[in-house]
């Protein structure tokens, strides 16, 4: 599974991409809002530390998603252009499909909206899961509903489990076999975490202080 981080933050893409375990960076126009940066500067610092990148469009009509989408694409090739999922959206991903531009199909909620995006081109699609779980629903189960339905066709577009909120979604989306994880900075920095694992060093390295010692 490949490991996304979901931030507009660019020191925190350098840090994770330090420990050698990202494959790439999701932002949307809220995390770009909330770290305050130039949006065109950030993406291309991130460029520089993974081969996926997603730049969400902020017009919400075909013309204008076509245009913004194809500026984005223009200023690196690890930029994946973000569409939202709506009908301009589909006619979206298709043309971008058309001109060998990845995209990425953001604010996916429902199975018959995976087939839509998936049928239309898209590179990647992003179900939510966590907005799901916070009205009740069962997010992950949107998933499981959605891998299910990958593995009687050949789509090719890959299943990203977004809206995540916890180190046990990333454990439940591998064992769904989704094809990736888009993963906040916070919970990202739990998944290297353990405390047996703190206390097992300690150990060895107050017994090694006691051999050294000797
Ligand atoms: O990148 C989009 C998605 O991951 C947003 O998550 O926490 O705002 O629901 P959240």
């Amino acid at each position: 599974m490949k490991l996304f981080l979901d931030t507009a933050n660019v020191k925190q893409v350098a840090e994770v991409a330090a420990w050698g375990v990202l494959d790439g960076v999701t932002t949307n126009p809220s995390l770009v809002m909330k770290e305050g940066k130039d949006f065109k500067e950030t993406v291309l610092e991130m460029c520089k530390h993974v081969p996926s990148v997603s730049a969400q469009v902020t017009a919400t009509d075909f013309e204008g998603m076509r245009k913004q989408g194809e500026e984005y694409a223009s200023w690196n090739k690890n930029v994946v252009v973000k569409v939202p999922m709506t009908t301009e959206g589909l006619k979206t991903l298709k043309h971008f499909k058309s001109k060998g531009i990845r995209t990425n199909t953001t604010l996916v909620f429902s199975p018959a909206q995976a087939i839509l995006a998936a049928k239309a081109g898209a590179t990647i699609i992003s179900p939510f899961i966590g907005r799901l779980d916070d009205i009740g629903e069962d997010g992950m189960n949107l998933i499981a509903e959605i891998m299910e339905i990958w593995r009687n066709y050949n789509f090719e577009t890959e299943v990203l489990v977004a809206s995540t909120r916890h180190p046990r979604h990333i454990v439940d989306a591998a064992r769904l076999g989704a094809h990736i994880c888009t993963v906040p900075y916070d919970v990202f920095a739990k998944l290297p975490k353990h405390s047996l694992t703190d206390i097992g060093l300690k150990k060895f390295m107050d017994d090694w202080a006691k051999v050294q010692g000797k």
